[in-house]
């Protein structure tokens, strides 16, 4: 397969505006968080929390939405096509990511040298995103087991069972912290693989500019 370009209809306008809204919060969540674990200059703790506090809300408001947006908004599911179906089977196998999870593995590897073929998204892809949902409500739910108003809301016993289950406050807040380490690291091994055949992907996503690139290497 070869000879196509990087599609609006790949990240439809919705996709491309919950994915900079993830992002920028996801940024403001690691600074204040990082200020909050440990404050690396003065005067900053009150606008650090409130922050943090925000883009809380926006984070969960927004990855619940984009949940929604995956039944309800049609974009391509194969390589070098215009057709749209839902988006939901960008995120779980598709017949052409069959065989190619260790493929794809050995390929990083450098242990093959041809570039895996699949469908829009590869196989490591998928599990690599579908993570991204339940690491963002592990870190949420950890978030407001650690989050002193919420012990007057209606549903506190729900987070409160997570306090006693994994034995108090402090060891809720390092969780919280490692798994922020976990996003981190997610993102990091994203940016680098999104952008390792060009930036017409990141294009593309950020600022829904088309590609058109019959020899583009990323989609071989
Ligand atoms: C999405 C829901 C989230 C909630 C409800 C939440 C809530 C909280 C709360 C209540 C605190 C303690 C603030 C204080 O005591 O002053 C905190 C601290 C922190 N948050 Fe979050 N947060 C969320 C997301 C995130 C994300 C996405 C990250 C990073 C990727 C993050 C990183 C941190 C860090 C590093 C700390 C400091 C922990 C420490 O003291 O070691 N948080 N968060
Ligand atoms: C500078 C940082 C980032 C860059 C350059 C980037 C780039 C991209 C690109 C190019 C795609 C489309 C991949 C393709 O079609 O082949 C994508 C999709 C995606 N990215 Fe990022 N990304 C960044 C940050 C993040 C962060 C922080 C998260 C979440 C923690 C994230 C989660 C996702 C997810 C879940 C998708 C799947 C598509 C969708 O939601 O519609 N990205 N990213």
């Amino acid at each position: 397969m070869s000879g196509h370009g990087h599609y609006r209809e790949a990240h439809p306008l919705p996709l491309m505006l919950s994915h900079w809204s993830n992002l920028i919060s996801m940024i403001v969540l690691v600074f204040t968080g990082f200020y909050i674990h440990f404050p690396f200059f003065a005067g900053f703790m009150g606008a650090a929390r409130s922050l943090h506090f925000f883009f809380m809300y926006l984070l969960l408001v927004t990855i619940t939405a984009r949940i929604i947006m995956a039944f309800t908004v049609k974009d391509t599911n194969q390589m070098g096509t215009k057709d749209r179906d839902w988006d939901w089977k960008n995120w779980i196998p598709q017949a052409e990511n069959r065989h190619q999870l260790i493929e794809t593995a050995k390929y990083y590897l450098f242990m093959r040298k041809e570039h895996v073929i699949s469908a829009k998204n590869g196989a490591l892809q998928k599990i690599a995103y579908l993570a991204t949902i339940p690491l963002t409500y592990a870190i949420a739910y950890a978030g407001f087991a650690i989050y002193t108003p919420a012990h007057q809301w209606g549903i506190w016993p729900f987070f409160e069972a997570g306090l006693t289950a994994v034995g108090g406050d402090m060891n809720m807040r390092i969780i919280h912290y490692f798994l922020m380490w976990a996003i981190i690291l997610f993102t990091m091994i994203h940016v680098y693989l999104a952008n390792i055949y060009g930036v017409a992907p990141t294009k593309l996503m950020f600022f829904w500019i088309e590609t058109e690139d019959p020899h583009d290497r990323y989609h071989q």
